[in-house]
């Protein structure tokens, strides 16, 4: 099995850009050429501020996109504000130091399938939009040997969130060719329901699509239980918080096996990508 975080390498970069894209959200642009070149979807990256001590170890943040401009490759990632990285990385303007190692983690094998669901709850949603790029054949991604891209017939993403106020990057989804689904808790878009509860009407219509999954660890389980009745393939990125994220410390392991005999795997180097059925549920 290729590895693609045996490319992993670590960098002082600066931000080029850190905007808002939804309520308490952001989308940080840096620039790691050598990175950029071998990132695969699902992977992610770990991220410091340089400029403080307070977070001492970094946080791990997933691949949202990859691209070029006239200074050269870009790489996005999204964030929602919430402790003590994401407060500090908010107030950071362009030309600030980052300090960043990666890529990381094994990330979504290919898509290769008739139709790909993508169920996002939340900040989930990030390491989906490469992914549909891949899926749709608008991008190819890893390095030395790029892997197969178009593989899917269809991507579709099944997203849930709280408030239509905390949708981010709806429209880079819609123009790859995403078909975008939309469930909020409050009913500013369409009724209140759970991501969950769509994700069945959509799955009643296309009862053979495959499932891949990333958000809050309940709304996983929820899915993981829901696509396992119907005998639907799905896999899950987890978001075990992590401290080294290359294998050493063992903070970030999950169950995995079945009820009677699992064992703990390392979310950064066996995952963050897990077959749905091999996660023991806490
Ligand atoms: C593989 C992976 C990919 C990730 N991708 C993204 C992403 O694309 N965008 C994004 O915003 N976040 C992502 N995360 C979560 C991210 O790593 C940080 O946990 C999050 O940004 C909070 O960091 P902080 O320093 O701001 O908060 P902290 O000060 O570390 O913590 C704030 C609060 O959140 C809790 N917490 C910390 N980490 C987690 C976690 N992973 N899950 C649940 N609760 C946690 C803490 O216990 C505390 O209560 C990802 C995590 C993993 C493992
Ligand atoms: S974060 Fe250290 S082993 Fe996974």
């Amino acid at each position: 099995m290729t590895r693609f975080a045996d490319q992993a390498c670590s960098v002082q970069t600066e931000i080029v850009e850190n905007v808002s894209v939804a309520r308490n959200t952001m989308r940080l642009r840096f620039r790691a050429p050598a990175m950029s070149q071998c990132v695969v979807p699902g992977q992610f990256f770990m991220l410091r501020n340089p400029a403080g001590n307070d977070p001492l170890i970094g946080r791990a943040l997933a691949l949202y996109d990859v691209g070029s401009d006239s200074s050269g490759d870009w790489i996005d990632v999204v964030y929602v504000v919430k402790g003590k990285l994401t407060s500090s990385l908010v107030k950071l303007p362009a030309g600030a130091p980052l300090a960043i190692w990666g890529p990381l983690g094994n990330g979504f094998a290919p898509p290769s399938a008739e139709h790909l669901v993508m169920v996002a709850g939340g900040i989930g949603q990030t390491p989906f939009l490469a992914l549909a790029k891949e899926g749709l054949g608008r991008q190819r991604f890893g390095h030395p040997t790029p892997r197969p891209s178009g593989g899917a017939g269809r991507v579709s993403l099944v997203y849930g969130v709280r408030s239509a106020e905390y949708l981010a990057g709806v429209d880079a989804f819609k123009e790859v060719g995403v078909e975008v689904h939309i469930a909020t808790e409050d009913g500013s878009i369409g009724p209140p329901r759970r991501v969950t509860e769509l994700l069945a009407e959509v799955l009643d219509a296309s009862p053979a699509a495959t499932v891949v999954c990333c958000g809050p660890e309940p709304m996983m389980e929820a899915v993981c239980q829901l696509t396992a009745a119907r005998h639907v393939d799905c896999h899950v990125s987890l978001e075990t918080p992590m401290a080294c994220g290359i294998g050493i410390c063992f903070t970030c392991v999950a169950k995995v096996g079945s009820p009677n005999d699992w064992d703990y795997k390392r979310t950064c180097v066996e995952g963050p990508v897990f077959d749905a059925r091999d996660i023991v549920w806490q």
